[in-house]
Order: structure tokens, then sequence, then C-alpha cells
């Protein structure tokens, strides 16, 4: 399914809430390395210019609105020879990019807002800005089906990988290996790149969020492996986790798997329109805490632990984030809200009501994470919260999260990531 972009300008103009202004919203440009002054780091076209014109290689491209004429104009650079032979790059549709300055010079004295990668010598209004960048964030919150079309491919891709994956989840088997196996499997399934740097931890390293896969090898039977990677296609991006055991796991492992998994599927569960993300959140880290607790690793309520923040020393991070251009797309905070101040709410990447559309990762997990539960500062606040002397048992033992990527609808979510099964 083509995206029409035209079509989509034409619907979100009048949602950006400009009256006289002019918006300028620029692709950037690369990034020269600095030892190799003629070679770039890879192009990546700003989301929000991107979102626009779907450009992805519009190096210094702007697309621009006038809002008192209501109109649209696409700038794009005018292919070179050079271009053309190294690159194999076409002229794309639009008015060639020397005619920027003169449009903008015949606007002289409007205001500017400016979003995308800022244009070098452009005065914007910051505030202006500011909101026009907040409002075209919530209106690409929801996907169109041409969205949900490629998120659905690329999904199809990330099971490839993980599949691929199955037979190296075994004593010997590098991280490095296991990373290979399963990019492999992305691009055998129709992905275009790793949707972010695919994390692949085994035994401690299973509690880094986000390491980096190395020659590192699963040491022995029973030692946790954990996969954070995903596919993109098209710009959009899968994000997926799943924790594996080598081997037969131990009980503890099982038990702690399945305390994630029921938070894992109780938190999918909410995910429903009207739902608010911070509520399913808080709701998933006293699911955590209960099953802490029932394994007697923590003590006393569960929604008194969350209380007093004592679940952060388990689940550090927040329960998700909204995925789709990008692993981390349009988040942030509902209109007209600013950020929530409670400490319990710190880590959380979107503080938004659930609608119709949006789609969102359900990541909870719970690690033994030393740099966290060897403070002693943190051992004297929750002196009472923790029964330390099991929590340092396992220490070393590494982490679980599960990880799907949810469309919410007006009934049960969509699990677009389903078909990739649940590790143990
Ligand atoms: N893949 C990083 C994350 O889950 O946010
Ligand atoms: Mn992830
Ligand atoms: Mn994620």
């Amino acid at each position: 399914m083509n995206i029409d972009y035209a079509a989509r300008r034409a619907r979100l103009a009048p949602q950006l809430g400009l009256t006289d202004e002019v918006l300028l919203v620029g692709a950037g440009s690369p990034i020269p390395r600095p030892e190799l002054s003629e070679q770039h780091l890879a192009f990546i076209a700003h989301q929000e210019y991107f979102y626009l014109t779907g450009h992805a290689e519009a190096i210094g491209g702007i697309v621009v609105y006038d809002a008192k004429e209501k109109k649209w104009t696409s700038f794009v650079p005018a292919v070179t020879e050079e271009q053309r032979v190294w690159d194999g790059a076409e002229q794309l549709p639009g008015e060639v990019l020397g005619k920027f300055d003169g449009w903008l010079a015949a606007r002289r004295g409007r205001r500017i807002a400016m979003l995308g990668a800022p244009l070098p010598g452009v005065a914007a209004d910051a505030a202006r800005t500011a909101e026009v960048r907040e409002a075209l964030k919530h209106a690409r919150r929801p996907k169109e089906p041409g969205e949900l079309a490629i998120l659905r491919r690329g999904a199809q891709a990330t099971a490839e990988g993980y599949a691929a994956v199955q037979p190296f989840l075994r004593p010997g088997v590098s991280e490095r290996r296991m990373q290979i196996e399963l990019e492999a499997g992305f691009f055998r399934g129709g992905a275009d790149e790793t949707g972010y740097h695919s994390i692949v931890g085994v035994g401690a390293q299973s509690a880094v969020f986000h390491g980096s896969p190395s020659t590192r090898r699963v040491a022995k039977e029973g030692d946790f492996i954990l996969i954070d990677a995903g596919g993109q296609t098209d710009r959009y991006v899968t994000d997926v986790t799943r924790t594996y055991v080598a081997g037969k796991p131990g009980a503890f492992q099982r038990d702690l798997y399945a305390v994630v998994q029921n938070a894992f599927r109780r938190a999918c569960a909410r995910c429903r329109p009207g739902a608010e993300w911070k509520d399913i959140h808080l709701a998933a880290a006293v699911d955590l805490m209960a099953g802490l607790v029932s394994l007697g690793v923590m003590k006393g309520k569960a929604e008194s632990l969350v209380e007093q923040d004592a679940h952060t020393l388990f689940f550090p991070h927040g329960l998700g984030h909204m995925v789709g251009l990008g692993v981390r797309d349009a988040g942030g905070v509902e209109p007209g809200r600013t950020k929530d101040p409670r400490p319990s709410l710190r880590s959380l990447r979107m503080d938004l009501i659930l609608r119709p559309g949006y789609v969102v990762t359900v990541e909870p997990g719970l690690y033994f994470i030393p740099a966290l539960l060897n403070d002693p500062k943190r051992r004297a606040q929750y002196r009472d919260c923790v029964n330390w002397d099991v929590a340092g048992r396992h220490l070393g033992l590494g982490g679980v999260r599960l990880e799907d990527n949810l469309v919410i609808t007006e009934g049960e979510p969509e699990n677009l990531t389903a078909a990739i099964p649940l590790g143990l």
C-alpha cells in the first residue's frame, strides 16, 4: 500500500494550529566522519521531514507551508552527475532547492516555525516551533493503514530472524553468532535495515539494557539469553524482546519468567482506547512487585512498594514507548500536559491516553543489576522492602524482559509481533 504524501500534508495542515506563519521543515545534512573528511555517516532524513515527504535521501531538502496561502511546497536537491554516478541517485520531484532562498525572502518579516533539522542562518520563533512540533507529533500518533501495512511486513521479517536464531541458543555460542543469525533472518525476511543496534546479552549481560553483542559466549546450561532486536522496513521499526534460557531453566528462572510473563499479558490486555499509559505502567509495576513478593525477593504489599518507588530496583525502565517511524516514534506527553513529576513515573517515555491506531511497545522486565542492588544508598532506603540476602544470591543472573508491538484498536489490541513465540 503506497502512502500519498501530498494527501497526508493536505490533511495535516489544519491540525498544526498555524494561522499566518511560515513553516519550514528540513531534512538535514550528512554528518562527516571526523577522520575522513570525504566520508559521511549514513544519511537519515529527519523523521518529521520524512513523514511529510517520504523522501529518505533528500540531503538538504526542505518542505514548507505558507499558512496564509494554505500551500505546501517541497524543495529538493538538484541531483548532480557525481551523485548519479557514485550513488545511483535520481532526481526527486519538487522545486529545486536553489529557489528556497527567494521563496523565504518573499515572506520576510513573517513568523517562522522550523521543524525537522534546523536550517542554518534562519531565525525561527522558538515558542511557536515548540507548539507546532507538539501538534505534528500528536497528529502523527495514530498510524494510517499504509503505515500499519509496513509495520506488519516488518514484524514478519523480525519473526524470521527470531526463528533463525533458535538453534543457536545454547552453551558455547557467542552473542555475535546469535546476532549474525538473527539479523540474517531479518534481511531474508524482507527487512532493509536493522531497526536499531541489536541487543544480545548472555548471563549477567542480559540485564544490560543497551548492551552490544560481543564475542562473549553462553558459559553454561541454564544461562539467560536476552535478545532485543527488530527489522526496519521503509524506515518503520519493529522492536521485540525475548528472553531464553540455554538448556533447562532453573526453578527460580522459571518463576521469575512467569512473573514477567504475567505482568506482560496483563499489561497487553490493558492497552485499550482511553487508557492512561501511566496507569498501565504503574499497574504492571504492581504486578511485578506482587510476583517478587511471592518469590521472597521483596517484602510488603505490592502497591505500597510501588508507592515507595521500590520497583525501580528491579524494573528501572518504563513499560514501553511508541514505535513506528524509528524505534522511538512520537512519544511525549498528552497535549496540554506537562511532565508528571511523580518519581515513580520518571523513566516513562510517554504520558498519553491510548487511542486507536497508536502503536506501542509493551516491555516489562525484572533484572538483578549490580549497579543498583549494590548501591549503599538504595540498600539503606529500601532496607525493609527487599530480602537483601535473597536478592544478593541472584546477582549475576541477569534479567528477563518480554516486548511486543501492539496496535490500539477499538477493541482488543492487535499484537503485531505475536507470531514470535515467547521464550520459555
Ligand atoms: N530496543 C530498545 C528498546 O526496547 O527501547
Ligand atoms: Mn526493545
Ligand atoms: Mn522498546
